[in-house]
């Protein structure tokens, strides 16, 4: 499927070094986008990554560094993409936090504690929030734009120590349809992109990994997990002008786990 109009446009995306962040700028950048896309702890995988882009997708990329659990500096983050790209069409909020900073978050409901519940929540909904408005202020400028936040189906069904991540990921899909419902005048569609398990590193890091894998295979009528190029297709989908009317919209993607039981 071709998205011909999306070339030469420019896309934001925080956590594009890994997993599905890293599956969404290959695609975007396989229809000629350009990107700028941030890192955390993987500085040398970023800029080989830009090499590869660059080479491969005769686009422009630049990375940056990025700390959700420091939304504010999202407005340093947009200062310095300004002076590398004329404008920005697309934002895509979807980085994750884990390892230390979500200890008391990523846990049994016994054992959560706030500090590590506001990490995820500082770092999913606060995260989104600040960069969306930073975003948004720059897609006034060009006539409108496209922002997204991933999200996941942890918020509709249970799953296992998930209760930080999913109740921090309803609160954002709300938080998008609020944005939606006032940045609409501008141009700007926000929508939600939701995925089922999804084999990343994130997956791989929870503690019944395996568990999680064989149900969802089990589970989906399409007998596999889910791939981070399913959510990107999904991503690349909702961006371009065939979803112009879609608008405060969750697309879940997740091989119809979400409806089966087992
Ligand atoms: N995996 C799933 O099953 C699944 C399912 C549904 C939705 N999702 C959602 O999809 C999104 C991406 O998840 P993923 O599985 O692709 O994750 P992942 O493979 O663990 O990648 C995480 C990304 O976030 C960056 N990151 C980590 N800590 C950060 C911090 N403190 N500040 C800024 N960036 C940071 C990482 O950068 P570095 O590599 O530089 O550290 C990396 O690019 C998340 O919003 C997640 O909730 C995941």
């Amino acid at each position: 499927m071709g998205y011909s109009e999306m070339k030469g446009k420019t896309l934001v995306i925080s956590g594009g070094t890994r997993g599905i962040g890293k599956a969404i700028v290959y695609d975007f950048a396989k229809q000629g986008v350009n990107i700028a896309f941030t890192y955390n702890s993987n500085e040398e995988m970023a800029n080989e990554q830009v090499k590869d882009l660059e080479k491969n997708y005769g686009i422009k990329a630049k990375t940056y560094p990025l700390n959700i659990l420091e939304p504010e500096t999202y407005k340093d983050l947009f200062k310095l993409i300004d002076e590398d790209f004329d404008e920005i069409n697309y934002f895509i909020s979807n980085a994750i936090i884990s390892g230390r900073p979500v200890v008391g978050g990523y846990t049994k409901y016994m054992k959560l504690k706030p500090k590590g519940i506001n990490n995820i929540f500082t770092a999913t909904v606060n995260a989104f929030v600040v960069g969306s408005q930073e975003a948004a202020k720059r897609m006034e400028k060009v006539g409108g734009g496209s922002i997204i936040s991933i999200s996941s189906t942890g918020n509709l069904q249970y799953i296992k120590h998930y209760a930080g991540h999913g109740t921090a990921k309803a609160a954002v899909e709300a938080m998008a349809r609020y944005a939606a419902a006032e940045l609409g005048e501008m141009n700007i569609r926000v929508n939600i992109v939701s995925g089922g398990p999804i084999e990343t590193d994130a997956l791989r890091a929870f503690t019944n990994y395996e568990e999680v894998r064989d149900t969802t295979a089990k589970l989906s009528p399409l007998n596999r997990m889910g791939q981070p190029q399913d959510i990107a297709g999904a991503c690349l989908f909702v961006c371009s002008e065939k979803a112009s009317w879609m608008t405060g919209h969750t697309l879940l993607i997740d091989g119809g786990t979400t409806f089966q039981t087992c």
